[in-house]
């Protein structure tokens, strides 16, 4: 069921999946912090990933590197240069906007022939300064003194950590191309405009795969990557229908690619970019090699092969993934005649996986239910919940995407068997105890 921009900012704020970052202060520059369900969520979101690109592969392995970053790394990679977005001022109120994202004004007549008329989001003006670049780098200084020598970037990117660090990896990991290595981790853009809820941060975290390859692979990987990526989304809940690859024009392709496709979400105000799946050639590694005087190549000293492999990048964004699975998960139905709001979550995107409830907050259940719980802590993310009527808690955990709710009652202590009831159907299964691990376990199935 579509959800609104509103509900959807309603239900993260209210649930306690984001909060506005430093709200007592009256927020701070479109930044957030995740709450309880949203922290949960996200390490799901990464798990699932690490999952599928590491534990999952033989030549994947994984890279955790400085966020903090030395100049001389993103000039060779280009980025001092060239990471950069058009930034115009508007004349009439001085506000500044990325000058790709301004809106067209309809029907307005052009004073450039052929060229588009903009309007200012915040005063309706037309008339703006020319386009000049602005570098999306935050830059700061390592150390006490502030001067040139101690200039540092916080990343943009994960993916330079890979870069750097390939020769570590081939040298510790004996690993012949095609190879990757995968980290997830925090990158910062001082973006122009940043927007749509958590869609476009200054702080965020990428989920970056770098797969070196033999350069003469490196088309088949491409169309490789972009159907794996593709159908990762799919494998976890969303539907096919709210999901596009589109591949770029020439224009549109980053410094270092020679080619990138994106995987787009039907987000409630249009398609927009989850993940971009970029053929890097071997830009960055001879770009390295160039700037530091290191051989950064595969050399295999059996066949004498030596080559600098090319590399092929899915690039992803765990907020935008998040926001994808909560508006494809979003749903209203009705149950037993009322609405009700359901999140239909994937079992192991979900901030739970289970909900432990005692029918009644009377002494003799408890000790029982928290013998349930902490049997199936060790298997699954466990909420226990002896608030209100038992109704409310069914619906209050098929608002927050728990997929199984675990009710014990006062015929449990007598058939040592409690109810598991499903979000998404609400059937209700009587399981025994001596069961209940492996029945769990067995619903929980990645
Ligand atoms: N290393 C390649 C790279 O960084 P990108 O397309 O700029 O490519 C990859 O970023 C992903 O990171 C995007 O698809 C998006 O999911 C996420 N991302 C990028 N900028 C973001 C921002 N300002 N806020 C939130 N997520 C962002």
């Amino acid at each position: 069921m579509p959800v609104s921009m509103e509900e959807l900012v309603r239900l993260c704020k209210t649930r306690g999946f984001v909060f506005p970052s430093a709200e007592i202060y009256g927020g701070f520059r479109s930044t957030y912090d995740y709450g309880p369900l949203g922290v949960l969520m996200a390490r799901n979101v990464k798990e699932a990933w690490w999952r599928s690109m590491v534990q999952l592969r033989r030549e994947v392995v994984g890279l955790d590197a400085a966020v903090l970053s030395s100049p001389r790394i993103w000039e060779a990679s280009g980025h001092l240069d060239n990471f950069t977005d058009p930034l115009v001022d508007c004349r009439s109120c001085k506000q500044r906007w990325r000058a790709d994202q301004l809106p067209v004004a309809e029907g307005s007549a052009p004073a450039v022939p052929g060229q588009p008329v903009y309007t200012c989001p915040n005063c309706g003006g037309h008339d703006f300064t020319d386009a000049r670049p602005f570098n999306l780098m935050f830059k700061t200084f390592a150390g006490p003194v502030e001067d040139e020598g101690s200039v540092a970037y916080l990343r943009p990117e994960t993916a330079q950590g890979h870069f750097v660090n390939f020769a570590n990896v081939l040298q510790t990991e004996h690993l012949r191309p095609p190879f990757g290595t995968a980290q997830v981790g925090k990158s910062f853009r001082n973006e122009i405009t940043p927007g749509n809820f958590v869609f476009r941060t200054r702080e965020f975290e990428q989920m970056e795969l770098e797969y070196f390859v033999p350069p003469s692979e490196s088309a088949k990987w491409f169309e490789y990557w972009c159907n794996e990526r593709f159908e990762w989304y799919v494998h976890f809940g969303i539907p096919r229908d709210m999901l596009r690859l589109r591949h770029h024009d020439t224009e549109e392709l980053s410094h270092y690619s020679a080619g990138t496709a994106d995987v787009e979400f039907s987000f409630p105000w249009g398609w927009g970019e989850l993940e971009g799946i970029a053929n890097r050639t071997d830009f960055d590694l001879r770009a390295h090699s160039a700037a530091s005087g290191q051989t950064l190549e595969f050399y295999d000293p059996n066949s004498n092969e030596r080559y600098i492999p090319h590399v092929i990048e899915p690039a992803a964004g765990v907020a935008r993934t998040m926001m994808a699975f909560l508006i494809a998960g979003y749903d209203v139905d009705e149950v037993g005649g009322e609405q009700r709001n359901v999140l239909r979550l994937h079992p192991r995107i979900a901030p739970y996986q289970v909900a432990v409830l005692p029918l009644s907050k009377k002494d003799t259940l408890i000790p029982l239910a928290e013998e349930v719980l902490a049997m199936l802590q060790p298997v699954a993310m466990c909420d226990f919940d002896v608030t209100r009527a038992i109704g409310r808690r069914y619906r209050r955990q098929d608002e927050i995407g728990t997929p199984l709710c675990v009710t014990i009652d006062f015929t449990s202590l007598e058939d040592k068997a409690v109810t598991v009831r499903d979000r998404d159907t609400t059937a209700q299964e009587r399981v025994p105890l001596d069961n209940l691990v492996e029945h769990i376990s067995a619903r929980l199935a990645w």
